[in-house]
């Protein structure tokens, strides 16, 4: 059994970390930390049997820890992991891995040189719109895909520390931080150039931009589109693909977390109206499809960490795969400083 101490009873600490881990076999939530006096009332009755501590070293004292998950703000990503893994604790950290680069390497040198794990918190490798993308593709319905579009559009000021671009990172540093990884799995060519555009204008009380579009092309000639929008009032589609054969409309996000945050992630349903429509031609003929979604689960997160260090399984989300993430992003930082493409070596 491997015991998980959850850092930061928040959001994602309660819905995501401790919820996920709980359905997950082989491993369970042994204490969780947070400074928050309110928090840990809350935490001490949703799990019992968990010690329920104030702060990470406490949690890194006790020798009964073996997993620390970090459910904390970006900008402490790669300090408490570090601190973490040189005291011998596996580390498993939300997205966004950290703030750039340099900060990954230097965690994944820590795992390295303490000999446990370290993954990223990617649960959207599993989220049904890309698990049916994926699918649409490997079945060649789009023959081979050269444009790919994703958009999270929303209208809502960003609060608590996500507003503050010095422990956010930015607007670019949230949702997008999964657009970057998926297309990283789905294109499988290195990056060449990546161009980056944000919009700081100042409409809500925050630093952090209120758009974002960050263009990413491919070795092999992928054009790869991500946007994200704070100051929307429309959407765009979640996906937007085309290929040689084929075309594809996608909307709506995933519907796993309202089931989650409702206490049964099992029932999650997708409304009928955003299921993928796909053109392709079929023997000469064009064909509209309607795609039923690929219902993958976020439970498969932690159950591969549970495998991995039970049983010696194939870690899936790497450390260094969220390195080549990180490294698009300081080319994204540095394309939006300076208003050019950036090559990627
Ligand atoms: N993968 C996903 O789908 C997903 C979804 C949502 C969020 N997330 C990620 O989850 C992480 C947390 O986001 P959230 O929405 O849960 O934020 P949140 O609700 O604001 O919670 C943040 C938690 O971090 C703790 N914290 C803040 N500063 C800290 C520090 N210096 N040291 C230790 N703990 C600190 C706070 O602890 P106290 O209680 O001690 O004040 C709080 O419990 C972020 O990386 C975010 O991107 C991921």
């Amino acid at each position: 059994m491997v015991n998980a101490a959850v850092i930061g009873y928040g959001f994602a600490g309660r819905c995501f970390h401790a919820y996920l881990i709980g359905l997950a076999d082989g491993i369970e939530v042994c204490s969780i930390a947070t400074r928050n006096p309110e928090r840990r009332v809350a935490a001490a009755e949703h799990y019992p049997g968990a010690i329920i501590y104030k702060t990470i070293d406490q949690v890194i004292a006790d020798d009964r820890v073996d997993l620390v998950v970090l459910a904390t703000p970006h900008n402490t990503h790669a300090e408490l992991a570090i601190k973490a893994m040189d005291n011998g604790k596996h580390v498993v950290t939300d997205k966004i891995m950290c703030m750039n680069a340099a900060e990954a390497e230097a965690m994944i040198e820590a795992s390295n040189r303490n000999n446990v794990l370290l993954s990223v918190f990617h649960n959207r490798r599993w989220d049904w719109d890309y698990a049916t993308v994926k699918k649409i593709i490997d079945d060649g319905l789009l023959g081979t895909p050269y444009l790919f579009q994703v958009a999270i559009m929303r209208y809502g000021a960003p609060g608590g520390w996500r507003g503050v671009k010095n422990q956010s990172g930015g607007i670019l540093f949230d949702w997008p931080a999964h657009f970057v990884d998926q297309a990283l799995q789905l294109v499988d060519s290195p990056v060449k150039t990546v161009f980056c555009d944000i919009h700081y204008s100042r409409y809500w009380e925050t630093d952090i931009g209120n758009y974002a579009n960050l263009w990413i092309k491919f070795q092999n000639d992928v054009f790869y589109q991500i946007e994200i929008g704070n100051l929307a009032r429309k959407a765009k589609p979640r996906w937007y693909i085309q290929g040689t054969l084929g075309g594809l409309v996608k909307y709506g996000i995933d519907p796993q977390e309202p089931a989650m945050i409702n206490g049964n992630i099992d029932v999650a349903e997708q409304d009928s109206a955003n299921y993928a429509q796909v053109s392709t031609e079929v023997g000469g003929e064009v064909e509209d499809l309607i795609v039923e979604p690929v219902k993958s689960s976020w439970r498969a997160y932690y159950q591969n960490i549970s495998n991995v260090l039970n049983n010696g399984d194939e870690l899936i989300v790497k450390p260094t795969q969220i390195l080549e993430v990180m490294r698009v992003y300081d080319a994204a930082m540095l394309s939006s400083e300076s208003n050019e493409v950036i090559q990627l070596s």
